[in-house]
């Protein structure tokens, strides 16, 4: 947490989720009471082909809707993509760009990712921008200098607390049950932090920034109550409503 910062809790469904799974998101929105709304915003970013639907659902809630990538031009010929504004058109508020798995499968640049989270604004969605670094640049020491060079290139001049969130996601974390110690949370985060102040001023010390990893309902509690840690941005737990409203949950206490 950081004094006057809103968190936020994002579940980002990945490739997972037919129809049949719209029970689960029907049941979050109910979940998302008066009270854990005036405490925490909580999104669900579910694959492009239920986004309208899931707009549709929990329209009149306290469940927010997002994407889980876009195209950095509105329209055009690239098949199979889809823009920032078709997002907003399916009346959604939020779009993950430069996730480390759109990154790697699909060879994304800082470049490219800075581009999408343009396109956000443009539309008029808040970006939710990820960075982290690999094992392999963990093990050699490298995390600070590959967040710093993600962090420089990826997030865009003109970044604002209202326009963006940035989600640190060890790329070892993900999937994988294993996260760092809340020491080595609270560490990265403040380097984070110091990053985007330098950056972006006082926007950038209002910033939201969230943990991504790993996170269940048994760890929640302990990651989010972290100095610096504004919320996360949770995977494999996200897909049934009683898991990720328990990691929700914790806002009620904290
Ligand atoms: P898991 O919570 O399944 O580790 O995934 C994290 C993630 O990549 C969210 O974007």
């Amino acid at each position: 947490m950081t004094p006057d910062i809103f968190p936020l809790v994002a579940g980002n469904w990945k490739m997972n989720g037919e129809r049949d799974k719209l029970d689960q998101l029907a049941l979050m929105a109910q979940g998302v009471d008066e009270e854990l709304a005036d405490n925490v915003d909580v999104v669900v970013c579910p694959p492009s082909t239920l986004l309208y639907v899931a707009t549709t659902l929990s329209e009149d809630t306290g469940l927010q809707v997002g994407a889980q990538d876009c195209h950095n031009e509105a329209s055009g010929a690239h098949t199979g993509d889809i823009s920032a504004e078709m997002i907003k058109d399916c009346l959604a508020d939020y779009c993950i760009v430069g996730h480390s798995e759109r990154r790697v499968d699909h060879g994304e640049s800082d470049f490219h990712v800075a581009g999408k989270a343009q396109a956000c604004w443009r539309a008029e969605l808040t970006a939710i921008i990820c960075i982290g670094e690999t094992e392999a640049e963990y093990d050699a020491g490298k995390a600070e200098d590959v967040l710093s060079r993600q962090i420089a290139m990826s997030v865009p001049e003109g970044a604002t607390e209202d326009d963006t969130i940035i989600a640190y996601e060890p790329v070892w974390a993900i999937g994988t049950g294993k996260t760092p110690s809340p020491d080595d949370v609270k560490a990265i985060h403040a380097f984070i932090r110091e990053e985007l102040a330098q950056k972006f001023g006082g926007h950038g010390e209002r910033m939201r920034i969230l943990y991504g990893g790993s996170v269940k309902p048994a760890n929640a509690a302990e990651l989010l109550s972290v100095e610096n840690v504004d919320g996360a941005l949770v995977g494999g737990a996200s897909l049934k409503a009683e898991d990720f409203l328990a990691i929700c949950d914790v806002y009620r206490k904290l």
